[in-house]
C-alpha cells in the first residue's frame, strides 16, 4: 500500500470527521461484515428533493473499514439518493487509493457500500 494512503486510512480511521449519530434522520441502516461480525450503521438526512443533507456512520471495525465508511459519508452529503444507487465497488477504491484488494480485506472496505445501498433500496421499498 501506498504510503500516502496508508496515512490516509489510519487518519481517517482514528479521527473520523462523519462517525456518530443522527437523530431525527430520515433513513438510517445497518448490516454487518460476514468474516468478522463487525457491524456498521448509516444514518442519512435527505431533502424533498432527495439531497442527501447530513450522514454519519457508526460501529466497529477495522482500520480500512472504518475509514472507508468515513470516506464514503464524506463523499455522499450534497448527492442526490439516486446517484448514489450508481456508486460501484471502483468509486470506494478510488476514495481509499486502491487499485484492487484481496477479498478478505475487500470485504471490509466495501461494507460501508453494502450498508448504504441496503438502506436506500430500503427506503425504495418501503415507498412502492
Ligand atoms: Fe479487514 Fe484486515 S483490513 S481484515
Ligand atoms: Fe471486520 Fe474489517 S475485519 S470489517
Amino acid at each position: 500500500m501506498d504510503d500516502m494512503y496508508r496515512e490516509i486510512i489510519l487518519d481517517h480511521y482514528k479521527n473520523p470527521s462523519y462517525k456518530g449519530e443522527l437523530d431525527p434522520c430520515d433513513l438510517s441502516f445497518e448490516d454487518e461484515n460476514p468474516l468478522c461480525g463487525d457491524h456498521l450503521k448509516i444514518f442519512l438526512r435527505v431533502n424533498e428533493n432527495g439531497i442527501v443533507t447530513d450522514a454519519r456512520f457508526n460501529g466497529h471495525g477495522c482500520a480500512i473499514s472504518q475509514a472507508s465508511a468515513d470516506l464514503v459519508v464524506e463523499s455522499i452529503i450534497g448527492k442526490n439518493v439516486e446517484d448514489l444507487k450508481k456508486m460501484t465497488k471502483e468509486d470506494v477504491l478510488d476514495l481509499l487509493g486502491f487499485e484492487d484488494l484481496g477479498p478478505v480485506r475487500l470485504k471490509c472496505a466495501l461494507l460501508s457500500l453494502k450498508v448504504l445501498k441496503g438502506g436506500i433500496y430500503g427506503v425504495k421499498d418501503a415507498e412502492e
